[in-house]
């Protein structure tokens, strides 16, 4: 099995990126260090914060008319479309199946954030201060008002 794990290799100096990614990654290592009970609530754990992962970086696309976005977007949905089908199975008790797609989603996420991810970074990284400042806002959470 491939276990993910965070590097610093895979930072790419977007920050609201980096950060979405390293969420990623600790929700993603406790579905793999998941008992076969656990794993279910996990697996959806995972899967939510992908649907919002995914949809962040699209929403850049879209915004920055990013030229490669139609083939990145493109990706995201057919992963997504598969780890959904593993809700299902993790339910079913087919839990051998979602841990060699735990194993997959490890394997192919550093392929994704060192190629795709990466060349979206870059691109994010040159937009004008005005626009970074507002994605930054987007991804604060608020804090309740004291
Ligand atoms: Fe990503
Ligand atoms: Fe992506």
């Amino acid at each position: 099995m491939n276990k993910v794990q965070w590097s610093d290799g895979l930072l790419l100096g977007f920050e609201p990126m980096d950060k979405v990614h390293r969420d990623f990654v600790d929700l993603l290592a406790t579905a793999q260090n998941a008992s076969d009970a656990q794993l279910p609530g996990a697996w959806l754990a995972v899967v939510e914060h992908t649907e919002d992962h995914f949809g962040r970086e699209d929403e850049w696309m879209r915004r920055t008319h990013f030229s490669s976005a139609e083939n990145h977007i493109l990706q995201h949905r057919v992963v997504l479309n598969v780890l959904r089908d593993g809700i299902g199975m993790a339910r079913a008790g087919e839990i051998e199946r979602v841990r060699e797609m735990a194993s997959e989603l490890a394997v192919w996420f550093a392929k994704h954030t060192q190629s795709l991810d990466a060349a979206l970074a870059l691109h994010m990284r040159r937009q004008p201060a005005s626009e970074l400042v507002r994605k930054r806002h987007k991804t604060v959470h608020h804090a309740p008002a004291p």
